[in-house]
């Protein structure tokens, strides 16, 4: 028994450490957050394919929403960000971070009943500007919360650039992200497409 829990300890250690080396190594850590999540989040788009650990993906391939999963107690409440801190290139990150997705007062694990205050945008790194990393971050709120930002839709890139998930973090006092994931992504056409729909409003 005792050596059961030794060997599942010595995994979880083992997990942790992997999700450190993958957000230090694509510099994830320190250029968004400051210490890495102990757990991967789970994030697939309807096509099968699964945002993690820094696969490269197209902006073609993450235009609609994702499936975002983890385990939570039914009474606790998250906030789910996703960010780009590559705007407008990685080695020009004059708008860092550009945001994405950020949906607060989530109950449980059911981002549908959560309050979106930036809905969901996929990828657009423009032309020329190499791969851009888009991170995925869940933090466990202490409780259920008044957030004072507007929402943005799909539409508009009000408010998206310059933005700082650690800052966001900060002012409501969300702590370190319990979970985290990211994929990285450069210029498709669809980029194109994209950039008209955030000109709507
Ligand atoms: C924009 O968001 C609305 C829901 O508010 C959704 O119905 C629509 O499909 C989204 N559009 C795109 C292009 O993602």
């Amino acid at each position: 028994m005792l050596l059961l829990s030794l060997l599942l300890a010595a995994i979880v250690a083992v997990q942790a450490n992997s999700v450190e080396q993958v957000f230090k190594s694509h510099e994830v850590v320190p250029d968004v957050i400051p210490q890495a999540p102990n757990q991967f989040l789970e994030v697939s788009y309807s096509n099968g394919l699964k945002a993690k650990e820094g696969v490269e993906l197209t902006p073609t391939q993450v235009k609609d929403q994702p499936k975002v999963e983890w385990t939570a107690a039914p009474s606790d409440y998250y906030t789910l960000i996703m960010t780009d801190p590559d705007a407008p290139s990685r080695a020009e990150p004059k708008f860092r971070e550009f945001k994405h997705w950020v949906v607060v007062n989530i109950p449980g694990n059911d981002v549908s009943a959560g309050e979106a205050l930036a809905e969901y945008v996929g990828s657009g790194p423009p032309k020329d500007t190499g791969l851009h990393r888009y991170v995925f971050l869940l933090y466990k709120q202490p409780g259920k919360l008044q957030f004072d930002e507007e929402s943005v839709s799909n539409r508009s890139r009000r408010d998206r650039p310059k933005f700082s998930a650690a800052k966001f973090a900060e002012k409501y006092h969300l702590g370190n992200p319990v979970a985290g994931n990211f994929y990285q992504a450069e210029y498709d056409d669809y980029v194109h497409t994209l950039h008209s729909q955030l000109s709507e409003s």
